[in-house]
């Protein structure tokens, strides 16, 4: 039975995440969601588990080493799955350095902690000996390799070549990981995935933006020619892999998670208001985001024939389900995108309006 410790477990992988693993699987003794409730966490995303005695929530920081450390005392996790992080390239371009501390010294704390918690001999700095069955899962993005022409795809050995300060700071996390696997032999598995959609995205990436502003007649702001592709993941399918990855993946290993699924965002934009039944004059393309990647695709060979897992949603199935996902959860959507949320999008999009 695991005992498990999930940060970001309020933002939207990690909510998805805690929901998947409290049902799909009946091997985990306890789970403890360390978030902080920045804007992106959420706790109305976890109202369902609430009353499962397995499930703890903490608001607190993964900076706080402190609050780390008393924590893995108190519940004796064996297992670690760090989604927590900022996550979002156009914030990053305006705000860089809480990437910075957040997403690699964040990660580091985690690490030393686990390192002092999970060691046989944590005064020995020669011993690579490690607790039974325990794992740290550092939840990577395909970002971290940059950004790929008009063929190929990023496989495991693409080298790291960040672009945006979000990337980049994801990137530095995911050296951390290798270092303390390396030096001190800590079992680790990085999971590098690509774009995520599904229910509970807060509403400043494509998707849900996308269907929030069509919803309400508001321009659907396309950045430069909308012909950046991303190769969509469903995000029960990514939860799906990252249990897999923890049941089955080689320790130190890094494992790529992709839909096969590349779209331009055009055609995203198109398929949203096709199915909205709003008119394409709502689409304005706007000023194209600095430094922004041209195209993502992941090649998962390595997950799917070495640890068996493939995705199960077609694009077609996953984005109708989505688009009524947001249209049943409006209340929802108009909770979080009252308040600060008003002033990020005049702050985010008045800048970009001319293209
Ligand atoms: P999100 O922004 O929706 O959620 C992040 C969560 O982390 C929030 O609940 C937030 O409150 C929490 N958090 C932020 N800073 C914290 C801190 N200092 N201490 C504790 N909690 C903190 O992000 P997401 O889209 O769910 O992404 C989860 C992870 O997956 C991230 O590591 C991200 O880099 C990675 N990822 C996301 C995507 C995607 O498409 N969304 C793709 C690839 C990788
Ligand atoms: P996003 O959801 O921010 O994810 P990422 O930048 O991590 O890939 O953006 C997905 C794509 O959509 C990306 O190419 C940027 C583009 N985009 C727009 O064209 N307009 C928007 O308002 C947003 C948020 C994104």
């Amino acid at each position: 039975m695991k005992r498990v410790l999930v940060t970001g477990g309020a933002g939207f992988i990690g909510s998805n995440f805690v929901h998947y693993l409290l049902g799909h699987t009946d091997g985990v003794e306890c789970l403890v969601n360390l978030d902080a409730l920045t804007y992106a966490g959420n706790l109305e995303n976890l109202t369902a588990v609430e009353s499962d005695t397995r499930y703890h929530f903490v608001k607190g920081d993964i900076r706080d080493q402190k609050l780390v450390d008393n924590l893995f005392c108190e519940h004796n996790f064996d297992t670690v799955v760090h989604f927590a992080a900022e996550s979002h390239v156009d914030r990053s371009i305006e705000e860089p350095e809480l990437f910075l501390t957040t997403n690699i010294v964040g990660t580091q704390t985690l690490l030393d902690a686990a390192k002092r918690h999970w060691k046989i001999d944590p005064e020995d700095k020669y011993s690579r000996e490690y607790c039974e069955g325990v794992k740290y899962l550092q939840v990577s993005t395909d970002e971290v390799y940059g950004a790929l022409g008009a063929t190929g795809m990023f496989t495991e050995k693409t080298p790291l070549q960040p672009n945006s300060p979000y990337s980049s700071s994801k990137a530095g996390a995911d050296l951390i990981v290798r270092a303390y696997h390396e030096t001190y032999g800590m079992p680790v598995n990085i999971t590098r995935c690509s774009n995520n959609y599904g229910p509970y995205q807060f509403p400043e990436k494509l998707i849900p933006l996308m269907i929030h502003n069509a919803c309400n007649d508001k321009s659907l702001p396309v950045y430069g020619d909308g012909m950046q592709i991303r190769d969509w993941l469903h995000v029960s399918d990514h939860c799906a892999a990252i249990a897999t990855v923890l049941e089955k993946g080689k320790v130190g290993e890094v494992y790529n998670i992709g839909g096969n699924n590349e779209k331009a965002n055009i055609e995203i934009v198109r398929l949203i208001l096709q199915e909205l039944g709003k008119p394409e004059s709502l689409i304005t393309h706007v000023k194209d985001r600095p430094g922004h990647d041209r195209r993502y695709a992941i090649d998962n060979t390595k997950i799917t024939t070495e640890l068996g897992w493939a995705p199960a949603y077609t694009f077609e199935q996953g984005i109708h389900e989505t688009i009524q996902w947001y249209l049943n959860h409006m209340e929802w959507v108009e909770r979080i995108t009252s308040g600060d949320y008003q002033k990020y999008y005049r702050d985010m999009y008045q800048k970009a309006q001319q293209p």
